[in-house]
């Protein structure tokens, strides 16, 4: 099956976390009024297409991850009109638009909810996962929640429990219910008529559920987030309900958050002619530093593996061949800043910034850029009071404080190596106070390094992070190797360098990085006769030496 008219096969897609991008009222919170100016920037940039995390209305346990009000803005971000203005803008500026859908759960402040809870027996009752008790009172079974603890809550009105695979704030949904997968497809057709250009579709693998709910098989008392959380047995019958139903009436792109997917399951998924998904973010290369089947899930970390990363960005480059379609991404709303968990963001800021730019940008398939990676914004670390992330604070109360399983001290140092906040931070947009984000309070601290590390800087600067992006972004546009040419990964176990070949008809290029501190031998077996540079992030091309985090794409005639 073709994809040539893809728009999204030669995009660039850049993630806005509205709260944190920029704020035109004072409040301390972005807004949309606050994309709309930075439209221009975004153009400049060159990308594609903007991801907009969810701005409906919302209470923020999860900031806007549990949604109360599939129809309405929330007020703190503006209004419905002024989205719909900022659509036509961005449009204008051939800038698409992608929504964040959450069709799992709700917050336990939707309509639905409120009515649901109050009896077995109106309208809404069955909209949600409702179970009763064991005999002895106590939750139905031994499943766990995300964000620590069991991923039920008890409701003394229906004397029942209700499922969450997050927060307790956040019941999901029961897409059993024909009434409900109904209701979700309206809310897409609402704002699919208003002219948004694709989906992303938060955690879509946890919809379909394992409704006989079993245990999982433990010795242990602390509740298991395990394989039963996902892909349940209805999930390709429900999206491929929901393609046909929305996405393609409407010809939208789609990218699916597919925790607990392989390369080999994501090839459902994204088989064009299953009528599925678009492109789906793995959580595998993320995961390469943390333990495995462990309690304290994300939080218990190993030390960084670069074989482990190239072998499962492998995979997923050979294993879509012909079949589907890579989403390429290291940072995002959920991840930490890449140049401080896999990085050097001391000395070597711009060398490593640029270094996993061009290991992403050179793969096939769609890349996402997150708001202030293209400026190389770095981790941040706070007094555990002062985290905002309820992941951070339910965690700590459920692995720290009451099952004892982490120490104090290694769970504050696991949330500053991949804590979300770290990536929540205010964009960083100049060296005036706020760093240019708002003239209030802002709602969450900025990072203290902004008046180093600001676009306004940036743009002025020698080694300017952007620039570079900018470069990438380019070559994205205009060479069709980076779309259409073959993956050949090399050296696989070499522990410092990541490189690889793209390969159209007669060019090759190799696409390699130093991902290390050290000054490396350029290796004998990467030397090209008769190649051209395309792209470095040093001044100065060396034949002989890989300098630290040093990158470039070499091309040469392969014939
Ligand atoms: C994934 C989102 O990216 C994350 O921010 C959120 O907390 C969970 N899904 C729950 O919606």
């Amino acid at each position: 099956m073709t994809y040539s008219n893809d728009w999204w096969r030669k995009a660039v897609i850049y993630q806005i976390y509205p709260k944190s991008f920029f704020d035109t009222n004072g409040d301390g919170c972005g807004d949309i009024k606050g994309i709309y100016q930075k439209l221009d920037y975004l153009a400049d940039l060159g990308v594609d297409a903007l991801w907009i995390s969810p701005m409906y209305t919302s209470p923020m346990k999860d900031n806007g991850y549990d949604i109360s009000d599939y129809y309405r803005i929330d007020p703190l971000f503006g209004t419905n009109e002024e989205l719909y203005q900022l659509i036509s803008a961005a449009h204008s500026k051939k800038i698409k638009i992608i929504m964040d859908f959450v069709a799992n759960h709700t917050s336990d402040q939707h309509q639905w909810f409120l009515e649901s809870q109050q009896s077995k027996d109106n309208p809404y009752s069955d909209f949600y996962i409702w179970k009763d008790p064991k005999p002895d009172g106590s939750e139905p079974n031994n499943w766990g929640s995300h964000f620590g603890g069991s991923a039920w809550e008890y409701c003394s009105v229906r004397n029942q429990y209700y499922l969450h695979y997050y927060a307790k704030e956040q019941p999901d949904l029961n897409w059993e219910n024909e009434g409900v997968r109904q209701a979700i497809y309206q809310a897409m057709r609402f704002w699919a008529e208003k002219g948004i250009d694709g989906w992303r579709m938060d955690v879509i693998t946890e919809i379909s559920k394992y409704t006989d709910f079993p245990d999982y098989e433990t010795n242990s008392e602390i509740p298991v987030v395990g394989f039963m959380h996902s892909n349940g047995p209805r999930l390709h019958e429900f999206i491929q309900e929901m393609h046909r139903e929305v996405f393609e009436p409407y010809g939208l792109m789609t990218v699916g958050e597919a925790q607990d997917s392989d390369a080999q399951m994501a090839q459902m998924f994204l088989d064009r002619e299953r009528k599925e998904l678009d492109m789906m973010f793995t959580f595998e290369h993320m995961d390469v530093d943390v333990e495995p089947d462990t309690p304290n899930r994300k939080w218990q970390l190993q030390a960084f593996n670069l074989p482990k990363l190239k072998r499962v960005f492998a995979d997923w480059q050979t294993s879509l061949v012909n079949v589907g379609w890579n989403a390429l991404y290291f940072e995002n709303h959920d991840r930490p800043r890449i140049i401080s968990r896999w990085g050097n963001d001391t000395d070597y800021r711009y060398e490593s910034a640029t270094a996993f730019a061009t290991i992403l940008h050179g793969q096939k398939g769609t890349p996402f850029i997150y708001q202030g990676e293209e400026i190389g914004m770095t981790n941040i670390k706070l007094p555990l009071s002062e985290y905002d992330d309820v992941e951070i604070s339910n965690n700590y109360q459920e692995l720290v404080e009451k099952n004892q399983t982490l120490s104090h001290k290694e769970f504050i140092a696991a949330v500053y190596q991949i804590g979300r906040d770290n990536a929540r931070t205010p964009m960083q947009w100049n060296r005036q106070e706020n760093a240019g984000f708002t003239n209030g309070t802002p709602w969450f601290p900025v990072n203290q390094r902004y008046l180093e590390i600001n676009v306004s800087c940036d743009q002025v600067d020698r080694q300017s992070i952007s620039e570079y992006y900018k470069q990438l972004i380019y070559l994205r546009h205009t060479e069709a190797i980076l779309t259409e040419g073959s993956f050949v990964l090399l050296l696989e176990k070499d522990e410092k360098i990541f490189a690889f070949e793209r390969t159209l008809e007669n060019e090759t290029w190799l696409i390699l990085a130093n991902l290390s501190a050290e000054t490396l031998e350029f290796p004998p077996s990467l030397r090209r006769e008769h190649s051209r540079r395309i792209i470095q992030n040093y001044p100065e091309a060396n034949q002989t030496v890989l300098r630290p985090y040093e990158s470039t794409i070499i091309s040469y005639q392969n014939k």
